[in-house]
C-alpha cells in the first residue's frame, strides 16, 4: 500500500473524526502494493525514476526498453520486484512478447506507464532542404506510434483483471507528454506533433477504456534533470530555469514519480493532460 497521510494528500489537517471518514474514501481508490506496472523507457530518467517509487511502494515493474546495458542495472537495483526486456515500443510483436512475460511473471498488468521518446530537432526548412520526411515520421512513430501501441495491448490484459478498488477499476495508463505539444519551438514541428497527438487521444481513450474499468492520464512535464539534460552545460540549463516561475530550477525526476503515484491513486482522476513544470511557458526559440 502506498503510504500517504491523508493530511498530506489533502495538504489539510482533518480533525480525527474527518480523517475517519477519507481513510474510507482512500480504500476504494488504487493503491500500488502487489500490482505489476508496464513502464516503458523504464530504464531511464523520467520512466526510471517512476519504476524506483512504485517498487519502494510495494508494485511490481516490467521495464521495457531499448538499452539493455541500463535496463540489466535498473533491475540489479530492483531485484526480485523487477523484470526487464529489451525492445521497441512501436515493434507490435516485441510488446506483445513483452506483455506475456509480464503475464507469466507477475500474473497481470494494473498500470501502463509510457516514458518511451525520444526528441529530434530539424526546422520545416533548413539550410540543407525541407526536414527529411523520415525523421518526422521516426519522432510521430517512436513517441506516437509506440504509446499508442503499448497501452491497446496492455489494456486488454488489464480489462480482464479483477476489480481493484468498489468502482470497479481494473487499471491505470499514464502517458507522457511534453509543454512542447502546447508551446512547441522551432525545431520542434516532429516533437510536437508526436506529443499533441498524445494530448488529443487522452480523453477519447478513455471514453473507450472506461467501460472496461481503465482510466487513461497524460503527464506533459516541463523540463526535468534527466540523463540528457544533466549533461547539459550550464548555458543550456541557465535560460531555462530563467523562465520557470517557481521554483527555480528543473524537475527532479523524483517529482515526475510523484505524481504518476498520485495518477494511479487517485481514482477520480481521468482523461486529463497535467501540465508538470512549475509554471514554464516557452518562448518560440
Ligand atoms: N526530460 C525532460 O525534460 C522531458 C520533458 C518533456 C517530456 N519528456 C518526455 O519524457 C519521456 C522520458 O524522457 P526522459 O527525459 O526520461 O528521457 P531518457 O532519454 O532519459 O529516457 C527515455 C528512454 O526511452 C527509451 N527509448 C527511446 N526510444 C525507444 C523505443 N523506440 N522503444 C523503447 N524504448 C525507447 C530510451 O532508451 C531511454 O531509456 C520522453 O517521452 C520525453 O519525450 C521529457
Amino acid at each position: 500500500m502506498l503510504l500517504i497521510p491523508v493530511s498530506l494528500l489533502t495538504g489539510i489537517d482533518y480533525p480525527v473524526a474527518s480523517q475517519n471518514h477519507l481513510a474510507n474514501w482512500i480504500e476504494v481508490t488504487m493503491d500500488l502494493a502487489n500490482k505489476t506496472a508496464f513502464i516503458t523507457g523504464g530504464a531511464s530518467g523520467l520512466g526510471l525514476a517512476t519504476a524506483r517509487n512504485f517498487v519502494a511502494a510495494g508494485a511490481n515493474v516490467m521495464l521495457f526498453d531499448l538499452n539493455t546495458e541500463s535496463l540489466e542495472q535498473a533491475a540489479k537495483e530492483f531485484g526480485a520486484q523487477s523484470i526487464w526486456q529489451a525492445g521497441d515500443v512501436a515493434d507490435e510483436s516485441a510488446v506483445a512478447s513483452a506483455i506475456a512475460t509480464t503475464k507469466e511473471k507477475f500474473g497481470t498488468v494494473h498500470i501502463n506507464v509510457n516514458s518511451a521518446g525520444i526528441g529530434g530537432a530539424a526546422r520545416t526548412v533548413g539550410k540543407n532542404g525541407p526536414m527529411p520526411l523520415e525523421k518526422f515520421e521516426h519522432i510521430v512513430r517512436v513517441n506516437l506510434i509506440g504509446t499508442f501501441n503499448v497501452l491497446r495491448l496492455c489494456a486488454e490484459v488489464m480489462q480482464l483483471n479483477e476489480p481493484v478498488t468498489e468502482d470497479g477499476e481494473r487499471g491505470v495508463i499514464i502517458n507522457v507528454a511534453s509543454i512542447a505539444a502546447f508551446d512547441g519551438q522551432t525545431g520542434q514541428a516532429g516533437y510536437s506533433a508526436s506529443k499533441g497527438g498524445i494530448v488529443a487521444m487522452t480523453l477519447p481513450i478513455a471514453r473507450d477504456l472506461g467501460k472496461r474499468g481503465i482510466r487513461v492520464n497524460t503527464i506533459a512535464p516541463g523540463v526535468f534533470e534527466t540523463p540528457l539534460l544533466s549533461r547539459a552545460p550550464d548555458e543550456v540549463k541557465e535560460p531555462l530555469i530563467a523562465i520557470t516561475q517557481f521554483p527555480k530550477r528543473l524537475g527532479h525526476p523524483d517529482e515526475f514519480a510523484v505524481e504518476a503515484a498520485h495518477i494511479v491513486t487517485c481514482g477520480y482522476l481521468n482523461g486529463e493532460t497535467i501540465r508538470l513544470d512549475a509554471g514554464i511557458r516557452m518562448p518560440a526559440i
